[in-house]
């Protein structure tokens, strides 16, 4: 097969992808330690946000979590009575997630895939939540983020996103990544950039800074990220 050609989307997304870090490996080794200072690894609580949704009255049968990490989400919606499939990229996050869920005695469906390749049964979903995967994603996969995130949904089902704002990453240019060659830590949307991505296709009926939860707790809430609730157009 010749190598380094491109002949088709598929192959510019690739090469694209080489020019900066290899998200698998990038992320098995960010949980290869769980005592590490990162705020979501000390805290087992959903996300504030995600508990107003669902006390203001957001009640999904079957959801999603992308990029679960070690299942706060996941197992706050299972508790609530839905039908959680939950995927991320890094073994050793879901080996954490199945052992919390088990803890928890919650059932759960934990898959160790890439959001790009999960084969998920296509408008099946009535709610995926994303918190923390989105920031960190390389700017030309962000549209098919968008895809794959549109054809898992129902029809007007919703989307539920967490992702930092400018006093979590710099507002770096999406065209910087590939000069510096990095991800670095991640892109840091000013309300403008990210509504931009968003308003095509979403209606957005909620968006706001997190709340600061003050910990021992039993949410998580950081003034870094941004929140929003959105339903399908
Ligand atoms: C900042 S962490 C957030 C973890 C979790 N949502 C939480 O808030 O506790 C981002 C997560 O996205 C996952 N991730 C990154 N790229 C992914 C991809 N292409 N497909 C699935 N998961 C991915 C990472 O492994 C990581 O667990």
């Amino acid at each position: 097969m010749t190598k380094e050609v491109i002949l088709n989307y598929d192959d510019l997304l690739n090469m694209l992808d080489n020019q900066l870090r290899e998200p698998r490996e990038f992320w098995e080794g960010f949980y290869s330690n769980r005592d590490k200072e990162i705020p979501f690894f000390k805290i087992k609580g959903p996300d504030e946000n995600l508990v107003e949704y669902y006390e203001n009255g957001l009640n999904p049968t079957r959801v999603l979590e992308i990029g679960c990490g070690p299942g706060r989400n996941a197992i706050y919606m299972a508790q609530k009575g839905c039908k959680v499939d939950a995927l991320d990229i890094s073994q050793n996050a879901i080996d954490w997630a199945m052992e919390r869920a088990r803890k928890d005695e919650v059932d759960i469906n934990f898959y160790c895939h890439s959001l790009f390749s999960f084969p998920f049964e296509p408008n099946s979903y009535d709610f995926v939540y994303d918190c923390g995967l989105l920031h960190h994603l390389a700017p030309h996969r962000r549209l098919s983020y968008l895809e794959v995130i549109k054809k898992a949904l129902k029809p007007n089902g919703y989307f539920g996103l967490v992702c930092f704002n400018t006093d979590g990453a710099l507002d770096t240019s999406d065209w910087e990544f590939y000069r510096a060659g990095s991800l670095n830590k991640g892109i840091g949307y000013t309300e403008k950039r990210l509504k931009e991505v968003l308003a095509k296709d979403f209606d957005i009926l909620n968006f706001r800074r997190m709340k600061k939860i003050t910990q021992p707790s039993e949410f998580f809430g950081e003034e870094f990220l941004w929140t929003s609730l959105m339903q399908m157009k």
